[in-house]
Formats: structure tokens, C-alpha cells, sequence
């Protein structure tokens, strides 16, 4: 068989996808959202990825966007600053908290599959594909929802947080992996999106005010699994503490960004 041209891109996607999932379900969750919303804002916010600066030939201050699974803004806000209009759609409630209220922004607070946006001129959907089994039914209406240009950033390599490595400590298999930039490159292609490919490099790392932040974060996914001595060994070895903070991880990553003119 040849694995680029026979592989069905689709359902490869889908198995990914549903054999996490199985193993425990978490992406497509907004009160996984709601617990993570203060760490994911802590160890993003002010994370220099590039990704503002490759969007900057599009943004002309009488265009529109869309930012689907805006979580806490970190390119909805500073979007707004420069173009007429944006609209974040976010379901989950804690990480809408942490959205800068703008003027020109509108917060639609439903998952993509059901929301119902004007179209915009811009889309952009950044690290949200992770958790969408029907990726091809997400993408079209991203494409469908753009008048100029799309937008779909995800990581080139998997997670670097305590949520795998934890989940393989308390239940001693191994995690099944994310989609990531390399697999939406051959499903789009075998969609017929011909995009061009922006690459952002960035330093990244996890953070937590305190071990109770922690363990409300990690803790619910693994429910019965969870296991206190074991989770207090892993912690004594891997997170550090920096300025009164607990981190992790810390190291450098990059992401792709597949970007096209809407096919009409
Ligand atoms: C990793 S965060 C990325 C947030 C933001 N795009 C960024 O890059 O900072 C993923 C976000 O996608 C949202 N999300 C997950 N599934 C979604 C869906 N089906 N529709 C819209 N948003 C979704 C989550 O609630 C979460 O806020």
C-alpha cells in the first residue's frame, strides 16, 4: 500500500481522535476548559509565537474575523486593536472569563459545530483541532464562514504538559496521541486545500500559583486513577518553582500554520 496516496486522511484523523477519547475524554469539554482556563491563560498570554506577525498582510482596519476556540483571548484582543470587528467563539465559560473586553468584539459562547457567526473576512482557529473526530465538517465551515483567508494553527509535535506523562503514571498505559500539524497537512491535501504553510517557534512552558491549582486542573480527568503518593513523587520531581510559581516544562516548540484563500 502507499501510505501517503491509500490512506484514508478522514478516518485516520477520526481514529486519533476517538482512541484518546477512549481513553479519556477531555478536549471537547468545556469544564476540562473551565479548570485549565487560569493555567492555559498564565503560560500563553504573553507567549511572542509569531503568529500575529504572519497574519499582519491581512489585517487592514475595515476587515472582519472570526476566531474559533478563542479561549482567553491571547489573539482575539489584540486583534481587535486592528481590525474593525472580531467575533470569538468559546465554549467554555472560564476560559470566556479571561477575555479582554473590546468594544468591536463580539463572544458567541457555543463549540463551532453550532454556532452560527457572520461571516467574516478573516477566520483563524488556533490549537482547537486536537479534540474534532469529523475534521473535515469543522474545516468546511471555517472555509465557508472566510471571505479572505483561513487560518488553522496546530502543534507539530505532541503536548508538553503533566496531563500525558500523569495519565500514563496513575493508569501505566500508554496515552494515545493528538492530531498534530503533520496529519491536517495530509488531510488537507487530500481535501483538495492547496495552502501555504507559515512556521512559528516559540518558547513554552506550564504554570500554576499553587499545588491546589494543580491538582484541580489534573486531578478530575483521572478521577479513581488519581493516586496521592504517586502524584506527590511526580510533582517533587518535575515541576519547579520559579517566582513563587510552580512550572513546567519549559522548553522550545513550534507550530504550523495552514493558511488558503476560501475555495468558493
Ligand atoms: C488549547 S485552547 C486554544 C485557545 C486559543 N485558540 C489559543 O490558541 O490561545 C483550545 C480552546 O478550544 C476550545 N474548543 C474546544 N473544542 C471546541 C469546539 N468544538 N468549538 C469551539 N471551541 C472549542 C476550548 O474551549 C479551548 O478554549
Amino acid at each position: 500500500m502507499d501510505p501517503l496516496l491509500e490512506t484514508d486522511w478522514t478516518e485516520h484523523w477520526r481514529r486519533l481522535v476517538e482512541a484518546r477519547q477512549a481513553q479519556a475524554s477531555s478536549f471537547h469539554d468545556p469544564r476540562y476548559w473551565d479548570k485549565r482556563a487560569r493555567s492555559f491563560a498564565a503560560a500563553t498570554n504573553d507567549r511572542r509565537d509569531g503568529f500575529l506577525e504572519l497574519l499582519e498582510p491581512w489585517l487592514e482596519p475595515h476587515r472582519t474575523l472570526v476566531d474559533v476556540g478563542a479561549g482567553a483571548g491571547r489573539y482575539a484582543a489584540p486583534l481587535a486593536d486592528r481590525l474593525d470587528w472580531v467575533t470569538a467563539v468559546e465554549p467554555s465559560q472560564g476560559m470566556r472569563d479571561l477575555i479582554p473586553a473590546k468594544e468591536n468584539m463580539t463572544v458567541i459562547a457555543a463549540d463551532w459545530e453550532l454556532a452560527e457567526p457572520a461571516p467574516a473576512d478573516l477566520v483563524i482557529c488556533c490549537h482547537v483541532l486536537y479534540g474534532t473526530a469529523d475534521a473535515p465538517a469543522f474545516i468546511a465551515k471555517l472555509e465557508a464562514t472566510a471571505v479572505e483567508r483561513v487560518f488553522i494553527q496546530l502543534r507539530h509535535a505532541q503536548l508538553r504538559t503533566p496531563s500525558d506523562p500523569l495519565w500514563e503514571l496513575m493508569t501505566g498505559t500508554a496515552r494515545a496521541r493528538q492530531p498534530q500539524f503533520g496529519d491536517l497537512w495530509n488531510l488537507l491535501e487530500q481535501l483538495g486545500i492547496r495552502a501555504e504553510v507559515g512556521v512559528l517557534e516559540y518558547e513554552g512552558f506550564q504554570s500554576w500559583a499553587d499545588l491546589a491549582e494543580f491538582e484541580e486542573e489534573y486531578r478530575p480527568p483521572l478521577a479513581s486513577a488519581w493516586n496521592e503518593a504517586r502524584a506527590a513523587a511526580w510533582v517533587g520531581e518535575n515541576l519547579v518553582e520559579e517566582a513563587g510559581r510552580l512550572v513546567y516544562g519549559r522548553g522550545r516548540g513550534s507550530s504550523g500554520v495552514a493558511h488558503w484563500r476560501p475555495r468558493r
